[in-house]
């Protein structure tokens, strides 16, 4: 996905991938403490250490230049790589896993998760059903 898009003159960079619990835990507490969070308020853009999609290895964050300034910021949608990304992501198996409407979780334009193989879906086969839900 990356070379294509490389390609089509886009740049794409893996901000972060797979995320063990105690890597999430130190994402978590820190900048909930950093930025005066509490749980609730943090939750809604980080999720908490068993939570994530980043712990299936099957979540990646995106952006659009190493150590960017749009790094995991809401703008990142404004650039090319978003927008190329969002419209050639079905080709990879890629889905927006928090999109405007999710109630739970911030809109997050850089999250994306794979649902490319059977394991995976059987990870989110429960979110896809929900989503379902929310569109009707
Ligand atoms: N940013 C998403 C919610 C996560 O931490 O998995
Ligand atoms: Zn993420």
């Amino acid at each position: 996905m990356r070379d294509d898009a490389k390609k089509d003159g886009i740049n794409m960079v893996f901000l972060s991938v797979y995320r063990s619990i105690s890597l999430q835990k130190d994402i978590f507490y820190s900048l909930k403490s950093r930025r005066n969070h509490i749980v609730a308020e943090r939750a809604k853009f980080s999720a908490p250490p068993g939570y994530s999609e980043h712990g299936t290895g099957f979540a990646v964050d995106i952006g659009n230049v190493y150590k960017g300034k749009l790094d995991f910021e809401v703008e990142f949608e404004n650039t090319d790589a978003f927008r190329w990304h969002k419209e050639n992501a079905a080709k990879y198996h890629f889905k927006l896993s928090f999109n405007k409407n999710n109630k739970n979780v911030d809109y997050e334009p850089l999250h994306w998760r794979y649902e490319g193989s059977i394991e995976a879906l059987k990870v989110f086969e429960a979110s896809n059903r929900n989503l379902k839900k929310l569109q009707h």
